[in-house]
């Protein structure tokens, strides 16, 4: 049984024992022994629609301001466009790319929970590195930050505002190897750094995830990669143009997500 000073015998069972917590308003350091606590990434149930509101419990125990500022930048876009739609927002605000605006919010990130998962399917070796491509707020880095506490983790994502909230929360709990970067993945700059993991989940258009694929594809030429597909989009890209990406997991109750290896020697 978890320990906090606040709650001294706490347990996780079920969705009411982290809506109590969430309710408390739990000081710093209890917040913090919470984020290095396994079960608090368990969703208490395996389907969908708990794991969903887990996860939105946990980004509110946590302190992480997703609905307030998703809440904004809808406000910022209706602004231009009162009448749009999720599909519309992103691009309307920021020059094209699809940034997901006014998605409902629990579809717009993965469950800690199927974070929590991917990386035991994943089983991590010390001092691996993984990337999240289009990462918005980051919970596969608080998730790294909590539990993986000998990996790095480094998100990129184009909205500032999810960036700068992550990294907010990253530094109050103490993450140092988790990281947001702001970054425009489709930018012809952009050179994609090493890791051994990289994690998509249908971040923007066809040709930016296609894009993306053949720079790993590249680094696959020099070290054996992961990468780990959420979304359908990605997953067709990957069986219509990406042959070279091997299918290695592929779960009966995982879904939603998929495991591809590559080493193109
Ligand atoms: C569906 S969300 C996934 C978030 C996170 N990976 C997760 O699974 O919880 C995709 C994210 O990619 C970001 N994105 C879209 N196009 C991008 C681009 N060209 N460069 C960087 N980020 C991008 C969006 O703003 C959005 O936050």
């Amino acid at each position: 049984m978890l320990q906090l000073e606040f709650f001294p015998r706490t347990e996780l069972r079920s969705l009411l024992d982290f809506q109590s917590l969430e309710h408390s308003q739990l000081p710093l350091s209890d917040r913090k022994r919470l984020a290095y606590y396994p079960e608090f990434y368990q969703a208490p149930k395996a389907n969908d629609i708990i794991r969903r509101q887990h996860a939105q419990l946990v980004d509110k125990i946590l302190g992480l301001r997703v609905k307030y500022i998703e809440e904004m930048l809808v406000a910022e876009a209706q602004g231009f466009e009162p009448e749009g739609t999720h599909e519309t927002w992103g691009p309307i605000l920021h020059q094209g790319v699809q940034t997901w605006i006014g998605l409902e919010l629990q579809t717009l990130q993965t469950p800690y929970s199927e974070c929590f998962r991917i990386l035991q399917l994943l089983k991590i070796k010390p001092y691996q590195h993984i990337i999240d491509l289009g990462a918005a707020y980051g919970r596969m880095g608080i998730v790294i930050g909590g539990l993986y506490i000998k990996n790095s983790f480094t998100g990129y994502e184009y909205v500032k505002a999810r960036v700068d909230e992550g990294n907010r929360l990253y530094r109050e709990l103490g993450f140092s190897r988790s990281q947001l970067l702001q970054q425009d993945l489709f930018a012809q700059d952009f050179e994609l750094p090493m890791a051994d993991v990289y994690f998509i989940y249908d971040y923007g258009q066809v040709e930016h995830i296609d894009h993306t694929l053949r720079q790993i594809e590249k680094i696959a030429h020099k070290r054996p990669v992961k990468v780990v597909v959420r979304g359908k989009f990605t997953k067709q890209i990957i069986s219509d143009f990406h042959p070279w990406l091997e299918l290695k997991y592929e779960g009966k109750h995982e879904e939603f997500f998929s495991i591809y290896t590559a080493y193109i020697v």
